[in-house]
C-alpha cells in the first residue's frame, strides 16, 4: 500500500498529492509517469510524476477530477493508503544540451510541464514558460514556476489574469520579438499542442508534445496507447510519452481518446461510491 503524505487542493478540481513511494522516487526523472489503482476494484489510471524527493522518499502528482478513479482519489486524505502505485513508467524527456527553452503549458498539463522546466532550468538553460489557463480561478504553480525560470507569462482565455489570448498567441509573440528557442514543449489539450506545434514549424524549432492516449497496460503489451508519429506506429507509455510535435497524428488521437467517451459518463452516474450521501 501506498501512503498519502501530503494533500493539497490547487484549485476546484486540481489536487497535489505526495505519496510514499520510495522505489520509484529514487529513480523518477522529468516525462515520467506512474499507474495507480485506488483499490481492487479501480481501473489503471496514469499520471505523471509532477515532482519526487529520494531523500523523502515521496513523489508528488497533480491531476484534475475528470472522472471516475480521478475523483475517487481526490476523495481520499493524508493518511489513507491506494492500492497500487507503479513507476517509473515511460521514456525521460531527453533534456541536455539546450540553451534557450520555451515550455508551454495549458490547464492541468502545467502540472505535466512543470518537472521539464525545472530540470531544464536546474542544467542552467534559459527557460521561458507561457503558462495558459481558462481563468484566474484556475491558475496553479505560479510561485512553483517563478522559482524554475527565467520569465513567466500567465495567460488567460477570458483575460481575468496576466495577459488575455491564448498560449500561442504569447508564443508567435516571444519568437517574433526575436528569441531564438532550440526547444519548445507544449504540454496540455491536444489541440493546443497541435496549434502550438505549428507555431513552430515555419521556424523549424524542435518541439516536444506529451501525449496522452488511454492507457492500460504501461508496459508496452496491450497496444491501448497506440499513436501514429511520422507515419510510424508507437506505443506512448514506452516509446513516449514525448514524441515530437511536428510529426503527430492529432486527428487519430483525438478519434482514439473519445472512444470510451459514453462509457465514462455511465461509470461516473452510476458509481456507488461517487454518488453516496454522507449519513
Ligand atoms: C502519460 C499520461 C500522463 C498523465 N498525467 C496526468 C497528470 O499528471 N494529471 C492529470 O490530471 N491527468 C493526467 N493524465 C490524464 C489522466 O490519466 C486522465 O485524466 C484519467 O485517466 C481520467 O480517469 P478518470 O477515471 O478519472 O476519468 P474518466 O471519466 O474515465 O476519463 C476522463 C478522460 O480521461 C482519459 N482517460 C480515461 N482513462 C484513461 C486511461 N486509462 N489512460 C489515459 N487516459 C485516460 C480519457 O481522455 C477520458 O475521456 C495523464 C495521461 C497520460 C496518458
Ligand atoms: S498502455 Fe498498453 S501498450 Fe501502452
Amino acid at each position: 500500500m501506498f501512503k498519502i503524505i501530503k494533500k493539497k487542493q490547487l484549485n476546484s478540481a486540481v489536487t497535489l498529492m505526495e505519496i510514499e513511494a520510495p522505489y520509484i522516487a529514487k529513480k523518477a526523472k522529468a516525462g515520467q509517469f506512474i499507474i495507480f489503482r485506488v483499490d481492487e476494484h479501480g481501473e489503471r489510471i496514469p499520471l505523471t510524476i509532477a515532482d519526487s524527493d529520494a531523500e523523502r522518499g515521496t513523489v508528488t502528482i497533480i491531476y484534475q477530477a475528470v472522472g471516475r478513479s480521478t475523483i475517487m482519489l481526490s476523495q481520499m486524505n493524508e493518511g489513507d493508503s491506494i492500492l497500487d502505485f507503479v513507476g517509473p513508467l515511460g521514456t525521460a524527456t531527453h533534456l541536455d544540451g539546450y540553451k534557450k527553452v520555451c515550455v508551454v503549458g495549458g490547464g492541468v498539463g502545467n502540472a505535466i510541464a512543470y518537472p521539464s522546466a525545472k530540470a531544464l532550468f536546474n542544467n542552467g538553460a534559459e527557460v521561458d514558460v507561457i503558462a495558459g489557463f481558462r481563468s484566474k480561478d484556475i491558475v496553479i504553480l505560479e510561485d512553483e514556476f517563478k522559482a524554475v525560470c527565467s520569465h513567466l507569462y500567465i495567460t488567460t482565455d477570458d483575460g481575468t489574469y496576466g495577459e488575455k489570448g491564448f498560449v500561442t498567441n504569447k508564443l508567435q509573440s516571444l519568437i517574433d520579438a526575436g528569441n531564438q528557442y532550440d526547444l519548445v514543449i507544449a504540454i496540455g489539450p491536444i489541440p493546443m499542442m497541435k496549434f502550438v506545434s505549428k507555431v513552430t514549424e515555419p521556424y523549424g524549432i524542435k518541439t516536444l508534445v506529451s501525449l496522452n492516449p488511454i492507457m492500460i497496460d504501461g508496459t508496452g503489451m496491450c497496444g491501448g496507447c497506440r499513436v501514429t508519429v511520422g507515419g510510424e506506429i508507437k506505443f506512448a507509455c514506452v516509446d513516449g510519452p514525448d514524441f515530437d510535435g511536428h510529426q503527430v497524428d492529432y486527428d487519430e488521437l483525438m478519434k482514439r481518446n473519445s472512444f470510451y467517451k459514453e462509457r465514462e459518463h455511465c461509470d461516473v452516474d452510476t458509481c456507488r461510491m461517487l454518488n453516496a450521501k454522507p449519513e
